[in-house]
C-alpha cells in the first residue's frame, strides 16, 4: 500500500556532504520525493517534531544538535514507504546499525545518526502536517 513518510537529512548529513549519497538510496530504492526543502529550525519546531522526547534526558543536546544547521526535509512515497525508510536508515545507535544501513555505513554515534524517518503511518502524518502543512 502507498504510504507518505517524513525523512530529515539531519544537520550532519548536511554538514559532512552527504545529502546526494543519503537521497540517492532511497531514490534507488524506488522511493519518489513528494516534497523537498533546505531548512534549519529553531527551538519550537525542534520540540514539536519531538514531542514525545521533550522530557526525556537525552532531549536538551538532541534538540542542540538539531538546531545546530541546516537540514533537507522531505516527503518520501512508495509502497510501505513508512517501514521501508526505517530499515533503510537502520538502527537508532550508528555504531550498532547494521552495514548496508545509512546509518550502519556512514554514522559513528547516537546522536549524530544522519537521518530521521516517521516510526508510524500516524507519525508521519503528524510531522508531514508540521514540516509541509500545504501538502
Ligand atoms: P529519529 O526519531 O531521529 O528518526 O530516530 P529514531 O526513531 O531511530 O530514535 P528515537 O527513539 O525516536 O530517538 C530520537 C533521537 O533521539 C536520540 N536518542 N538518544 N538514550 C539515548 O541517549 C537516546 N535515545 C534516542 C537519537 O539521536 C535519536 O535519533
Ligand atoms: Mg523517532
Amino acid at each position: 500500500m502507498s504510504q507518505r513518510t517524513l525523512v530529515l537529512l539531519k544537520p550532519d548529513t548536511v554538514r559532512r556532504g552527504l545529502v546526494g549519497n543519503v537521497l540517492s538510496r532511497f531514490e534507488a530504492k524506488g522511493l519518489s520525493i513528494v516534497a523537498m526543502d533546505l531548512r534549519r529550525i529553531d527551538a519550537a519546531l525542534a520540540d514539536e517534531h519531538y514531542a514525545e522526547h521533550v522530557q526525556r534526558d537525552f532531549y536538551p543536546p538532541l534538540r542542540e544538535f538539531v538546531t545546530s544547521g541546516p537540514m533537507i526535509a522531505a516527503v518520501l512515497e512508495g509502497d510501505e514507504a513508512v517501514e521501508v525508510v526505517r530499515a533503510l536508515n537502520g538502527a537508532t545507535d550508528g555504531r550498532k546499525a547494521a552495514p548496508g544501513t545509512i546509518r550502519g555505513d556512514l554514522s559513528l554515534s547516537n546522536r549524530e545518526n544522519l537521518v530521521h524517518g516517521s516510526d508510524s503511518v500516524e507519525s508521519a502524518e503528524r510531522e508531514i502536517k508540521i514540516w509541509f502543512p500545504d501538502l
